[in-house]
């Protein structure tokens, strides 16, 4: 298959142009420099001449400050650019796999939800996110919106400015002798690798729809951090964080865990537990600099 890549440079991007192209198929791996998602000339002309079997948008303005103070523009890439997407790729008769987030959701339903739930994003970024959902599902029939959370993979997050969770967990354990971490706000802490795996299986599979896609169980960010440092033997003071030490601010969902529900009723879900993801993603980075 050709496959057009948006974000190839970006945290998931890089992972999904990787499991693409070792698959054997052809990826056009398109980066903000080749094309401008707000623009709809400028999808147009990237993917026109790209002529792909499927596109994959992972291009986001996902800053959740900045959306907050810039909604015009958090709606022109967010929710704009996911339309010019779709109705290009309605055009050119190729599948669209857009990628959404847990932020659509508020945080009160304190069990993991599903497809099914009721949508009702607390800020900016998160409503930019749900309006680019519904564009898509209502212009390109051929599309799998793929909602995932908390994600971390080998290439830094551009967003987010460098370190995933991960490594800035072990870069802080390095310089300081006691860490603090918030023990309020729960997710699934998803590897990027298996992000991308899981949209192979979803590219192959024509089964249309809205999906949830993340590991499996859920953490605090503490218990996160916790598990971090269990499974690498860092030795640091970590403790839970005090309610209302580290305001939030801009308002964001306390749970934001998501249920892959649709994945496993078509025997597609490929996610593992999360500490499971953890421990391949540390062996994986161990094995790169050794
Ligand atoms: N990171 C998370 O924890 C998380 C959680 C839930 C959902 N998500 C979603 O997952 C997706 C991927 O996130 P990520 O962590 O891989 O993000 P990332 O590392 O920040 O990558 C985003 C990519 O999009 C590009 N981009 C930004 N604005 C663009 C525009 N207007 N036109 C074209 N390209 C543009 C960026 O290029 P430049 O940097 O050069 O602008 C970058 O390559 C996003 O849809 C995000 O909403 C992320």
């Amino acid at each position: 298959m050709k496959v057009a890549v948006l974000g190839a440079n970006g945290q998931l991007g890089h992972d999904v142009a990787s499991v693409f192209a070792a698959e054997g198929n052809t990826v056009s791996a398109l980066t903000h420099e080749h094309v401008e998602a707000a623009s709809l000339e400028s999808v147009q002309a990237a993917l026109q001449g790209v002529r792909p079997d499927l596109v994959i948008n992972t291009a986001a303005f996902h800053h959740v400050e900045k959306c907050e103070s810039d909604p015009a523009l958090a709606f022109a890439v967010n929710a704009s650019g996911a339309r010019n997407l779709a109705q290009v790729t309605e055009r050119l008769r190729a599948p669209l796999i857009h990628i959404s987030t847990d932020y659509v959701f508020n945080g009160a339903k304190n069990s993991p939800y599903t497809e099914e739930d009721q949508p009702l994003p607390l800020n900016v970024y998160g409503n930019s996110k749900l309006s680019g959902e519904y564009f898509v599902r209502s212009i390109n029939p051929r599309h799998y919106v793929v909602r995932v959370s908390a994600i971390y993979g080998e290439n830094p997050c551009r967003a987010k400015g460098g370190l995933n969770f991960v490594e800035l967990m072990l870069k802080l354990s390095r310089e300081r002798e006691e860490l603090r971490v918030v023990d309020d706000e729960f997710v699934t802490p998803t590897p990027t690798l298996q992000v991308a795996q899981q949209l192979l299986e979803l590219g192959r599979s024509q089964e249309y729809g809205l999906y949830h896609a993340t590991a499996e169980g859920q953490c605090s960010w503490y218990e996160f951090a916790a598990a971090i440092f269990d499974m690498t033997g860092t030795r640091v003071r970590l403790e839970r964080a005090r309610p209302g030490e580290f305001p939030a601010k801009v308002p964001r969902p306390k749970y934001s865990v998501l249920e892959n529900q649709e994945l496993k009723r078509r025997s597609m879900n490929v996610f593992t537990a999360w500490q499971e993801g953890l421990s391949r993603y540390l062996a994986q980075r161990q094995a790169a600099v050794a």
